[in-house]
């Protein structure tokens, strides 16, 4: 029998499922292709900007339609293109909650005769003025250099986001990329566990429908299911989609969220909130992680 959690991955596009659908989503995390000229199978990364910006803007109102009231989307996008992506969430309805600033444990991009780049935008917007859920999570990061004492009871997660590390292509992105039989990273743009871990926990409760329109590799799915959420991935490239079925399919050490418990611990009511992932995490969990660190993959 299939757990109530069990993922539901969606073969196809994103808007036309999102105009017929019929259930409402709680949570959705949007990471579109970001019109960069990247390499994707089944989408033209190098539109008109006005064209492209139309479709996202579309797509946030279908989007905003099927959101339960309070709801909330998490929209990745290049820092860049900041003013397109408040623009967008004004025109369709959607209430701005915060700019995340994800400052990535990564080299900065260097610039030519300005700042090398070293961080990408997530704006938190909500379906109405005020969130259905959120959850202030409290973290246990080392102590700044100028610190005496390490806290005692963590800190609490600010709009910059500076403990998680970027999926790059060196050692550093450990076991949790997906990989071609060759060793290549399967899917240049597969965020990370722990960031799509954060975000669900901050704007969702167990048993909440998280979405993800853009689903990859899957990495929201694969989060939601062990938190006790239950969720949809819709992706457009077939290929794409049996990596993600794969993946649901194995529950890799390299995908379970149980080694981030004790980063979080010091949050209020956070059993409740964690919603039972340390009970499923099975065999394959990895031994939870004792110290006071984003653990790394
Ligand atoms: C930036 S990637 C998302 C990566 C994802 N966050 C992960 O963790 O793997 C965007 C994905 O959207 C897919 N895509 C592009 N157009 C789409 C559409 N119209 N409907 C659904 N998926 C689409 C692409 O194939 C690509 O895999």
């Amino acid at each position: 029998m299939k757990s109530e959690t069990a993922p539901e991955i969606v073969a196809g596009d994103c808007l036309r499922w999102l105009r017929a659908a019929t259930r409402q989503v709680d949570l959705t995390f949007l990471d579109p292709p970001f019109n960069q000229g990247r390499f994707y199978r089944r989408f033209n990364d190098k539109q008109e900007a006005d064209a492209y910006w139309e479709w996202i803007t579309e797509t946030l109102v279908e989007l905003r339609a099927k959101t339960s009231p309070g709801g909330a989307v998490y929209f990745m996008h290049r820092e860049k293109n900041a003013e397109f992506v408040l623009r967008a969430l004004r025109r369709s309805g959607w209430s701005f909650q915060n700019m995340i600033v994800w400052k990535k444990m990564a080299s900065a991009v260097p610039g030519g005769a300005r700042f090398g780049k070293h961080y990408q935008i997530i704006a938190f917007a909500a379906n109405g003025a005020k969130t259905r859920v959120f959850h202030k999570l409290r973290i246990s990061p080392p102590p700044p250099p100028h610190h005496k004492h390490a806290r005692q009871n963590g800190v609490y997660v600010t709009d910059v986001w500076d403990d998680i590390r970027e999926m790059t292509s060196g050692y550093f992105a450990g076991r949790e990329p997906l990989r071609t039989a060759d060793g290549a990273r399967f899917h240049k743009q597969q965020s990370p566990v722990a960031l799509l871990l954060r975000i669900i926990l901050s704007s969702s409760k167990p048993g909440d429908l998280v979405l993800d329109p853009f689903a990859g590799t899957g990495t929201t799915p694969a989060v939601a299911g062990q938190l006790g959420r239950r969720s949809i991935g819709v992706e457009i490239d077939p290929e794409n989609v049996a990596r993600i079925e794969e993946r649901i399919r194995a529950a890799r050490a390299a995908d379970c969220v149980e080694k981030f418990y004790e980063y979080y611990r010091h949050t209020e009511n956070f059993e409740s909130i964690w919603g039972g992932a340390r009970k499923n995490a099975g065999q394959n969990a990895e031994r939870r992680h004792a110290g006071a660190e984003m653990p790394a993959a």
